[in-house]
This record gives structure tokens, sequence and C-alpha cells, in this order.
């Protein structure tokens, strides 16, 4: 019976750590950032969103999203763009084939679970928003590619656009006021530069004060450090990240993912009221990949932290027992570290995976 019956599809989705991050928006209402970004995806391995969209004609007349077992707001501009988007597509689709189930019409159930701190500045948004799209185009059979479909996961997080894609992603800010011209793009696919790892250092998986939305808001309306960020230093080091990339030269990745981070937690140092992302143990992780630096005399590791205190090193396979092996000794000895996420390594299939 058409009545009853419950359609079903589940995916997942990776995260991603930005090198040269999104903080900031021209545009709230679309979601339009003030500058482009660029990131690497992370293993599904390690740390990743699941994902099952459903609906049917018997569900509550309301859209619901269970995220990690607790019912969440749906009624966010955000949520309901992408609902939005992905309902008028489904429509064209049944329109121009009327045999089609009348799925648009129909209440979403989405049901999701993220593997890793939520909130916590790992990119929760970004594998959440990746995945929601991702089922729900997969529940509703559309066609769009990941271009397309980076748009509209672009409107629920903005990372969540560059977790559509593996390997090394770039986001464009775009010029079109519709924001149509605003997506993720892939810079290069893992298989390019397979030695890469990342190495997540989780120093604290509690929920961050400020969320990465409002921070960005309010570090756009106060701080006078942002538009030369936003205008000058981030439109070059795009530039240089990609040539670091396709050339690839770790020293150049590194430097550059560093002074990013550093620029972009400036910028938050800079917003009034401040906003601490870093704490005590995050400069610790720093002095520590400095000092593998100068110990390696060029640059083997390099950090980099989101709206967060947790830290992602990234560093080359051939330097695995510099790297990796002197933080898992650290480790042991320092406070605040709550556990290692693992080791990632980049594999031909467009994602990270584990070792
Ligand atoms: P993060 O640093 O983890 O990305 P944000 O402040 O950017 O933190 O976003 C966290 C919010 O993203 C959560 O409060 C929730 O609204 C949303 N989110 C996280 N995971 C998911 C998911 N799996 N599905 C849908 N939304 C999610
Ligand atoms: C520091 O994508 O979480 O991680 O678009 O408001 O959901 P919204 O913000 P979000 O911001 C991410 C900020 C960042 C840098 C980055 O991932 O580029
Ligand atoms: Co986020």
């Amino acid at each position: 019976m058409a009545d009853s019956q419950i359609y079903k599809a589940s995916t997942t989705a990776p995260v991603n750590i930005a090198v040269i991050k999104y903080w900031g928006k021209r545009d709230p209402k679309l979601n339009l950032p003030t500058n482009s970004s660029l990131s690497v995806t992370l293993s599904q391995s390690d740390l990743r969103t699941h994902t099952t969209a459903s609906c049917a004609a018997t569900y509550p007349s309301q859209d619901s999203l269970l995220l990690n077992g607790q019912d969440q707001d749906v009624s966010g501009a955000r949520t309901q763009a992408c609902f939005r988007e992905l309902r008028s597509l489904r429509q064209k689709l049944e329109k121009s084939d009327p045999s089609m189930p009348k799925l648009s019409t129909l209440p979403l159930k989405i049901v999701s679970e993220n593997n890793f701190p939520t909130a916590a500045g790992l990119a929760s948004s970004a594998a959440g928003f990746a995945a929601l799209v991702r089922a729900i185009a997969n529940l509703y059979e559309l066609k769009e590619n990941e271009t397309e479909l980076s748009r509209i996961a672009r409107q629920g997080s903005g990372s969540a656009c560059r977790s559509l894609f593996g390997g090394y992603v770039g986001w464009e800010k775009g010029s079109k006021e519709d924001g149509s011209d605003s997506v993720a793009y892939q810079v290069a696919p893992a298989s390019h530069w397979p030695q890469m790892r990342a190495l997540i250092l989780v120093v604290s998986a509690a929920k961050k004060g400020v969320s990465s939305t409002t921070g960005m808001q309010t570090t756009v309306a106060t701080s006078s450090l942002f538009p030369q960020r936003a205008n000058e230093t981030v439109p070059r080091r795009m530039k240089e990240m990609e040539k670091a990339i396709q050339e690839k030269d770790f020293e150049a990745f590194g430097n550059i993912t560093m002074m990013d981070s550093n620029s972009f937690h400036a910028t938050c140092l800079d917003t009034y009221p401040p906003i601490f992302y870093l704490n005590d143990v995050s400069r610790a992780a720093i002095k520590v990949v400095e000092a593998i630096n100068v110990v390696a005399g060029k640059i083997i590791a390099a950090y980099t932290f989101d709206a967060g205190p947790n830290a992602v090193i990234y560093y080359l396979k051939e330097n695995e027992a510099e790297v990796a092996g002197l933080f898992k000794a650290a480790i042991g000895e320092k406070e605040g570290w709550t556990g290692i996420r693992g080791d990632a390594v980049l594999a031909n299939n467009g994602a990270l995976e584990q070792v």
C-alpha cells in the first residue's frame, strides 16, 4: 500500500578541517561568506556523521530531526532552506514524471549521529549538514552533482559545502547576490598528495561557549583587523595555498596553515567582546609543533584550530615518528588532553583513512 510505505535513504559524511578559514558572512540569510576558504576532508573512519532521511504519509505532519538521540528544532531558517531547496528539486522530478511517488509532499524524519563531539570545534556542522543534504538527495533520487548539492549544504552551514568533496577542497565565495556561485570545488583529489596525515587532539569535547554563527557575526561587526584579513590576507593566501597543494610543498602548506589559524584567532581576540577559542592546552600544542619544527630544521608539522580548543596537526607520513610519536609521548604527561582521535591518512578514494 503506497499510503503506509516508508521511503528511506542513509549516508555518511566526513568532517573537513580548513587550512584557510571561513570566518564572516557577507549575507547571513543566504549564508554567503566574506572570504573564500580551503580545507582537507578527513577520514570517515575517524570523524563522521551518519544520517538517515525518511518520509511517509503516516509520519506526524511536522518535519523532524533527531541528533544523537535528541530532538532538534528544525524551524530555523538554515535547516528550512535545505528542506525547501531539496523538496523543490524533487517536485520538479515529480512534475516531469507523474508516475513518481509524491515524496515532496510527505513529512521528513531525519535521524543523525555524530561519532565525535558535537559543537566543540571539530566541524560537526560541516559533516552534519553535508550528510543531511546528501541523505535527502538520495531519498528523493535527485540527479544534482556535488557542486549543486554544495550550494544547498552551504545554506545549512557554510563549512558543510566543502564536506561534499574528498581531498583538498576550496569554497569560492562567489560574487552573485543570489549565492548561486558560492560553491565548493575540488582543488586536488586525496590521491594527488596521499602522504598527508592529520592528527586530531581532543583537548575538550565540551560544547563551545560561542557558536561559529554568532562568533563570526560579532567579529564582522566589531573587529578592525577583520577587513584586512578578509580583503587582503586571505585572497593572497588562497592562491599561495592552491600552489603549495599543486606542488606538494609541505613547508609552504604548513606555513600558510599555521599563519591563517593564528590570523583567524587574532580576529577572534579582536572581536568585542573578545572570543577565546584557544586555551592553555591549545597553546601548549602550538609550542610542541614549534619545537618539532625547530628540531627538524624545517616545517614538518602544522597546527590549526577551528572555533574551539582542539588541535588538528597536519604532517606527512615520512615524519610520522617525529610528529605523531612526539605528541603521543607528550599526551601522557600533559593535563588537559582528553584523548587522541586517531592518526589519519589520505586514501585514494578521496577521503582520509585510518592507519
Ligand atoms: P562545530 O564546530 O561542531 O561545527 P557549530 O557551532 O558550527 O560547531 O555547529 C554546531 C551545530 O551544528 C549543532 O548545534 C547542530 O545544530 C548542528 N549539527 C551538528 N551535527 C549535526 C548533524 N549531524 N545533523 C544536523 N545538524 C548538526
Ligand atoms: C572556524 O561553517 O560552522 O570552522 O556557516 O555559521 O554554520 P556557519 O559556520 P561554520 O563555520 C566554520 C568556521 C571554522 C572555519 C572553517 O571551517 O572554514
Ligand atoms: Co561548524
